[in-house]
């Protein structure tokens, strides 16, 4: 049984889950419910349910602790606004078709902790879940300054812990998690918002996603390593749009990422798909990408992304940080079309080894009127560098195999785009290509 369960609810910002810590096995039997009608909340959207709901909330934890039972707190259809819920051991909140939870939006509203700015907080809990069919609203647009369809300026939340591109209004934070399950849920972000994941987990293990879809500004599903490894994520069914990375390992890495599978996933319209933005010293190993449609285009340079369907980089952070290394990863049954290349960029001390393409088709053509001819390095390390587009880019490789892999390229009215592969024999090493092709559209 999953420690945390999350399904059928849709999802607009904001639930935290800090350190689950398993207690009991989860029972079958029948479960005590509470309303949170029952404790005063109004639903109205206008007055704060916060007291009630909390009360409900605390009631039921008291009392699957002394049954031993999983409790629910019912919400029926109505619109819930609140300040942050704190979700205990041993509760399931039921949020039912047609019911809201709206989140205030008073910085009061929030705990002193910028860390805890979400609606509902789960800390040092097991046995919890959330489910029902409704939804949970972060506000996330009252939250913005000044719009502006390029990226919106946020008020405060883009200016905390920055440089490691934590995410504040992250719609679903897993923080020291083990045994997670999450199915069956939409989130939708602004896409003009940074900032603004889908799915954060950091150092938690044995993690499952399925069936999940995806809108959002910044990444939408997003591993990272702050504080201790994480292994074992699955990742099935989804469907991705982001004006970031669909996938993103990083970039906060200092600790290892191993044993994670991505399966059958669409990507449509984002900036970057499968990316790999190893920058603090953590090693990634035995990480599978299979079944996976990719269309990845140009976007403002402001955000992270350069369009390419695959991105795998280890340049250290800064001076002070430790490269990373990669190996064993395998890209299988992959096809995408994108206004960019391939991105394999290992570092002297990072280097990428026994990477493996098998049955990929890649399409390349241009369809924006961004301009093209750099490679992203952010965060840190060189930035954006000037460098003309190719069909794979690689660095600092040792075994790479490819095979069964298309290339399809749109006739390039510039001219520049014309280099399939691009790479040097001093850094690439052991490189193998089984029936490959490069060949021009409709030729
Ligand atoms: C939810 O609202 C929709 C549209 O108003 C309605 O058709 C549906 O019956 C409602 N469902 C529930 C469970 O209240
Ligand atoms: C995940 O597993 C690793 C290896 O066993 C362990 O060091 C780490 O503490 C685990 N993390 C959690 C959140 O349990
Ligand atoms: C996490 O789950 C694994 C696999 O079920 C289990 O072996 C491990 O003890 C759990 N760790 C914690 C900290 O609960
Ligand atoms: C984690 O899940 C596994 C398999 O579903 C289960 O055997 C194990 O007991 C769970 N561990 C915890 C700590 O809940
Ligand atoms: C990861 O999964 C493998 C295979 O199921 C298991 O042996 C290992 O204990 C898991 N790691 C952790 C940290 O739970
Ligand atoms: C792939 O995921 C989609 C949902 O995005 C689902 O409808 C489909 O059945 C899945 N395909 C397989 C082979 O599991
Ligand atoms: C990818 O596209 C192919 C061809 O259109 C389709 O058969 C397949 O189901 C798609 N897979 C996913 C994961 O979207
Ligand atoms: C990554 O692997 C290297 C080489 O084995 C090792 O020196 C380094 O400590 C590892 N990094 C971490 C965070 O464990
Ligand atoms: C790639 O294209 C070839 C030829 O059109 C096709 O046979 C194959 O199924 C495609 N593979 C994938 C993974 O889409
Ligand atoms: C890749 O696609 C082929 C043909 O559809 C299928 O037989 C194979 O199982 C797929 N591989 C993976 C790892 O899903
Ligand atoms: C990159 O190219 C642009 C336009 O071609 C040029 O203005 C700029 O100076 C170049 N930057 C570097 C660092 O070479
Ligand atoms: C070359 O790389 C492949 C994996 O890509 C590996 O199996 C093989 O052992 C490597 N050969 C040498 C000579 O390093």
């Amino acid at each position: 049984m999953a420690t945390f369960f999350f399904s059928h609810t849709q999802l607009f910002s904001s639930i935290f889950i800090l350190s689950l810590i398993h207690l009991s096995p989860s029972s079958t039997s029948p479960t005590t419910t509470l309303s949170v009608k029952t404790y005063g909340a109004a639903g109205d959207g206008i007055q704060y349910d916060t007291l009630p709901i909390q009360a409900a909330i605390d009631a039921c934890t008291t009392a699957s602790t002394t049954s031993g039972r999983p409790c629910h707190v019912t919400f029926p259809p109505g619109t819930y606004l609140t300040a942050t819920l704190f979700l205990k051991s041993g509760v399931v909140l039921d949020i039912q078709q047609n019911a809201t939870v709206l989140g205030g939006t008073r910085l009061e509203d929030y705990p002193r902790n910028a860390d805890r700015w979400y609606v509902v907080v789960a800390e040092d809990a097991a046995e919890v879940g959330i489910t029902g069919g409704g939804e949970i609203n972060g506000q996330g647009l009252k939250f913005v300054q000044r719009f502006d369809e390029r990226k919106n300026v946020m008020y405060t939340l883009q200016n905390l812990r920055q440089e490691m591109d934590c995410t504040l209004s992250t719609s679903l934070h897993l923080v020291k998690c083990n045994n997670t399950s999450i199915h069956d849920v939409s989130i939708y972000g602004d896409f003009n918002t940074p900032n603004n994941d889908g799915i954060d987990i950091d150092d938690s293990n044995n993690t499952v996603i399925t069936r999940c879809n995806i809108n959002t500004g910044d990444d939408a599903i997003c591993p990272k390593t702050y504080d201790g490894p994480l292994y074992n994520l699955t990742a099935t069914d989804c469907w991705i749009r982001t004006k970031s990375s669909a996938i993103k390992l990083g970039s906060a890495s200092w600790f290892d990422f191993k044993g994670l599978v991505f399966d059958n996933i669409t990507i449509v319209d984002s900036h970057r798909g499968l990316g790999l933005q190893i920058r603090d010293g953590g090693n990634v190993s035995d990480i599978t990408f299979s079944n996976i449609n990719i269309t990845t285009r140009y976007y403002d340079s402001s955000w992270w992304g350069r369009a390419e369907p695959i991105y795998v980089t280890t340049c250290p952070r800064n001076s002070k940080s430790k490269a990373g290394l990669i190996s064993n990863l395998r890209f299988v049954n992959i096809t995408a079309t994108s206004e960019n290349g391939v991105f394999l960029s290992g570092s002297k001390g990072g280097m990428l080894s026994n990477l493996k393409f098998t049955n990929v088709n890649l399409t390349y053509r241009r369809w924006t009127n961004f301009a093209d001819g750099l490679v992203d390095y952010r965060p840190g390390c060189q930035g954006l560098v000037n460098h003309s587009t190719a069909g794979f880019i690689m660095e600092h490789i040792e075994g790479l195999e490819v095979e069964n892999v298309n290339m399809r390229w749109s006739e390039d009215r510039s001219g520049r785009w014309n280099n399939p592969l691009d790479f040097r024999p001093s850094t690439v090493n052991n490189i193998s290509f089984y029936n490959f092709r490069s060949g021009l559209y409709n030729q």
